[in-house]
Order: structure tokens, then sequence, then C-alpha cells
């Protein structure tokens, strides 16, 4: 009986997450991909444990898995690379994540995500399948140098080009009541754009130090903590006057919502100059909160999404301002966000992280008439 008890625990991990795996270490990439490596550890994907991101951690601590369970069950998408994922993804078991563990300090490591062979789509959240070659890495390049170190996969693989391998872990999570936590829009491509080109845009600096490519793939990963200014060209800002009154127009060009985290907060700020005088309009918010009974509720206890202004994937979004534009005045239009609702930074102890609690400055532009 307990052999098959131990056999069905081995299987539901099995199904939960490819099986646990060894991977080479970030460190091990350093001495060639040095600037690929630098980048990467000013990404998110590098601080993706709850001892490196204070809002991760906030919502962590009252996360009923870690209080009641002991059992660190996001490390499917937050320590993929981790020694003890069986652990961590079967129930019963207690893993946490550990800061002297570098298997989970290390967050998506290089050697994990280039390991990326397919994705299998499944309705709570995607799982990511690896190749079994310890050292063979999959890459984009056709005109690539041999590696001394490992192997390149010669087949190369369409994911890593079509952005398909981001969505094992990015195209949604869906909680016990079957709400989509959040969600990507994975399908829509628009104009040959997709996650790796959009958020990895191939930047001047060779890919590796025993080539001289002019370029390589951006591995800081833009998104909403870090190198934001490297996207606003994909959301445009404009005004529209009319006799009585303005509209300031949002031009989401972007394949999902402007922002994907239900913790996260964006913010139109407008004001108009006149002379000396500024007058600062009323601030627009756009925001997706999830909840229960009505009320905003955590991701573990929400069954509805109760309110949704969020700017849409590929939306265009026109907010009128009942304000009479005169010749020579100044609007100037200021797009950003809270990456923690100021609403919830109370509940989640965060009034004293600056990264929680400051407004991020994501597009700014003035308009004179
Ligand atoms: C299916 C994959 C997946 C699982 C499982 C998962 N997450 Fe995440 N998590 C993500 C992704 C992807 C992001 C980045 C989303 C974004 O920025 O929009 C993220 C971001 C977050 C953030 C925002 C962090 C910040 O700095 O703003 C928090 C908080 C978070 N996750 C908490 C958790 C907790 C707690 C668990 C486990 C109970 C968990 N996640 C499980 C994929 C996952
Ligand atoms: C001894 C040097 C060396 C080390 C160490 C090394 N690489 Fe490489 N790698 C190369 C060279 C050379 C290339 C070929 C690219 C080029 O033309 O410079 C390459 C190419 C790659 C590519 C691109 C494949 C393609 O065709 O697009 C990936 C992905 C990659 N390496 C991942 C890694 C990872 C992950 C690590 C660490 C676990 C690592 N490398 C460590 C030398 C190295
Ligand atoms: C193994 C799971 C996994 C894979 C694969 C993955 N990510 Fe992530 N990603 C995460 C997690 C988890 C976070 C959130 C980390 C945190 O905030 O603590 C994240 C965060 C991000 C962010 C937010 C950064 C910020 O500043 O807020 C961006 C952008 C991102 N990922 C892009 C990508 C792209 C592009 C790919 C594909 C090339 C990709 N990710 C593949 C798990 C993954
Ligand atoms: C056309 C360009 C474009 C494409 C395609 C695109 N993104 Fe984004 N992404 C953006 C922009 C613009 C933002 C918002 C600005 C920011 O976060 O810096 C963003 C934000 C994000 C964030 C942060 C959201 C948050 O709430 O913190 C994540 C994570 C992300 N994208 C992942 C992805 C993934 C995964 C894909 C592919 C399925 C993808 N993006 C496709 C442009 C793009
Ligand atoms: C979240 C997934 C992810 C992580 C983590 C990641 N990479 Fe990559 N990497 C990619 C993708 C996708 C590409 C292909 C980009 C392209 O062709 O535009 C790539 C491309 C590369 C290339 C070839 C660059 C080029 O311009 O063709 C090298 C080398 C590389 N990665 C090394 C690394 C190293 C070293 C690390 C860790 C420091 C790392 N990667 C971490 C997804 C990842």
């Amino acid at each position: 009986m307990k052999k098959i008890y131990l056999l069905l625990l081995f299987i539901t991990a099995l199904l939960a997450n490819d099986k646990v795996h060894t991977y080479a270490k970030n460190e091990e990439c350093k001495v060639c991909h040095t600037t690929i490596y630098d980048e990467f550890y000013t990404s998110m994907h590098a601080n993706s444990i709850p001892q490196k991101d204070p809002i991760h951690n906030a919502v962590w601590q009252k996360h009923p898995h870690n209080k009641k369970l002991q059992r660190y069950s996001c490390g499917k998408c937050h320590t993929p690379a981790a020694n003890n994922l069986d652990k961590m993804l079967t129930k019963g078991q207690k893993a946490l994540p550990e800061s002297k563990n570098v298997t989970h300090t290390e967050g998506i490591s290089c050697a994990y995500c280039h390991r990326i062979k397919s994705i299998e789509l499944h309705k709570k959240t995607n799982t990511n399948m690896i190749t079994n070659t310890p050292k063979t890495y999959f890459g984009t390049r056709k005109e690539s140098l041999e590696s001394p170190f490992h192997s390149i996969a010669s087949d190369g693989n369409e994911i890593f080009k079509n952005g398909n391998v981001c969505i094992g872990c990015h195209s949604h999570k869906q909680n016990k009541f079957g709400l989509n936590v959040c969600s990507t829009n994975i399908d829509n491509q628009m104009d040959q754009a997709n996650c790796v080109s959009c958020h990895m845009p191939q930047i001047k600096g060779s890919v590796s130090n025993l080539s001289n490519t002019k370029t390589h793939a951006f591995h800081g990963f833009s998104g909403s903590h870090f190198h934001s200014d490297m996207l606003t060209q994909y959301v445009d800002l404009s005004i529209l006057r009319n006799i009585e009154h303005f509209y300031v127009n949002i031009d989401n060009r972007t394949s999902h919502a402007l922002l994907l985290h239900p913790l996260r907060v964006a913010v139109l700020k407008v004001s108009v100059t006149r002379g000396a005088k500024t007058t600062p309009l009323e601030n627009q918010v756009f925001v997706r909160v999830i909840g229960k009974d009505g009320k905003p509720a955590m991701p573990w206890t929400a069954d509805t999404t109760i309110k949704d202004t969020m700017i849409q994937a590929n939306e265009k979004r026109s907010i009128k301002y009942d304000f009479k534009l005169q010749k020579g005045d100044r609007v100037d239009v200021v797009l950003g966000w809270y990456l923690v609702n100021p609403k919830a930074v109370k509940k989640l102890n965060l009034e004293n992280e600056t990264i929680a609690t400051e407004f991020h400055l994501f597009k700014k532009q003035s308009f004179t008439f």
C-alpha cells in the first residue's frame, strides 16, 4: 500500500512539473557571456524568491501554503531550478525557499530557461518540458561559433524565436476557484512582435567574449520593475482638442494588457499650465481588482474579478477632460504605475518598502497649443 502511495506521489510530482533536473550554475556562464550575465542580474528573473523581492515576500508571508503547509508551491515558476522542486510541488511535503541554496537564489536560471524544449498547456498553469541533455542549450543564432563549454542544440528551437518559451510560466495562473489570477494574451502576436522581440530586443554588445557579434539579446527582461524605458515605444500618448473639452488618448500597441499582475495600478496624471499657473486635473486610475462577495481579496481567496478598468491589449483608451484649452496652454501628461495598489500596501505591511509605495513614471509627454 505504501509503495502504491509513493508511486502516486511520484506521478503527481511528474505531472505537476516535468521532473527535477540538475542545472549548470549561472556563475558558469559568466566567463564567456559576461554582458548577458550582468544584464540578467538587473532583472526580476534573478530576484524571483521572497528573500530577494519584498513584494513577493509580503504576499508569501500571508499565503496559506507558507503559514499552514510550509510548502513553496510557487517554486514551479519562481524557483524552477530548485534541487528540491519535487517536494515543493508534492502535497504533504515541506520545502521552503532558502536564501543559502543556490538552486533557489538563482531564480529563473540561465541553464533552466535554455533547456526548455516545449510547453505543455494546462488549465491551472502550463508546464515547461526540459531536455534531458544537461549541457545542450537552445538558441536562435544560426551563425554561432562552437562553444568549448557546451553544445548548442543543432536543430535550434523555434520557441526561443516566437516567444512561446515564456508562456510556460507567463500564460496564466488559475486559483482553486477557477479564477485566472493573472493572464497574458499569448495568442496575439502583432506585427511580428512577440514576448522575446519586445522584452529581449537586440542591443549593442557581443553574445560572448569569444566572438565579436555586433548585438545580443537583452537579458535584463524589461518590465514593470526595471528597464521600462525600453518599452515606452509600444504605448503612445496623444491629445485631441475640442472647443469645450479635450481627450487624452492612450494607445496600447502591446499584445497584452498594460499591466498584468493584480497588485498593480496604473495612473494617468494630467495638468494644464497657463502662464505661471499649473492646474492638476483629476487622476485616472486603471486597475483590475479580484475579490470575493464584492470585496477585494487575496489571490487565494478571490473567486471573481470585481472591477476591471485596466487598459487592454491593443486598446486605444480616450479619457475626456472637461477643461477648455486656450492658445498657449501646455498640457503635461504622465502615465505610470504603483507596483502595489496603495489600498493593499498596509495590509501587506509594505509601508516601508519604497519599491512598493513609489510612483513609477513610465512615459511623460507635453503638448503645447
Ligand atoms: C504559473 C507560474 C507561477 C506560479 C505557480 C506562481 N507565480 Fe508568482 N509570478 C509569476 C509570474 C510570471 C510573475 C510576473 C508577473 C508580472 O510581473 O506581471 C509573478 C509575480 C508574482 C508577484 C509580484 C512580484 C512583484 O515583485 O511585484 C507576486 C507577489 C507573486 N508572483 C506571488 C506568488 C506566490 C506567493 C506564489 C505561490 C503561492 C506564486 N506567485 C506562484 C508566475 C507564477
Ligand atoms: C567557455 C565559454 C562559454 C561558457 C562558459 C558558456 N558559453 Fe554559451 N556560448 C559560448 C560560445 C562561444 C557561443 C557561440 C556564440 C558566439 O558566437 O559567441 C555560445 C552560445 C550560447 C548560446 C546561444 C546559442 C545560439 O545559437 O543562439 C546560449 C543559449 C548559451 N551559449 C548559453 C550558455 C549558458 C546557459 C552558459 C552557462 C551555463 C554558457 N552558455 C556558458 C561560449 C560559452
Ligand atoms: C520558469 C518560469 C519563467 C519563465 C520561463 C519566464 N519567466 Fe518571466 N518571470 C517569472 C517570474 C516568477 C517572474 C516574477 C519574479 C518576481 O517578480 O519576483 C517573472 C517576471 C518577468 C517580467 C517582469 C519584470 C519586471 O520588471 O517586473 C518580465 C518582463 C518577464 N518575466 C519576461 C519574460 C520573458 C520575455 C520570458 C521568455 C523569454 C520569460 N519571462 C520567461 C517566471 C518566468
Ligand atoms: C509589442 C510589445 C510587447 C509584446 C509582444 C509583449 N509585451 Fe510584455 N510588456 C510590454 C509593455 C509596453 C509593457 C508595460 C510596460 C512595462 O511593464 O515596462 C509590458 C509589461 C509586461 C510585464 C510586466 C507586467 C506587470 O504587471 O508587472 C510582463 C510580465 C510581460 N510584459 C510579459 C510578456 C510576455 C510573457 C509576453 C509574451 C506572451 C509579452 N510580454 C509580450 C510590451 C510587450
Ligand atoms: C527566461 C528565459 C531566459 C533566461 C533566464 C536566460 N535566457 Fe538567454 N535567451 C533567451 C531567449 C528567448 C533567447 C533568444 C533571443 C533572441 O534570439 O532574440 C536567448 C538568447 C541567449 C543567447 C544568444 C544571444 C543572441 O543574441 O542570440 C545567449 C548567449 C544566452 N541567451 C545566454 C544566457 C545566459 C548566460 C543567461 C543567464 C545569465 C541566460 N541566457 C538567461 C531566454 C533566456
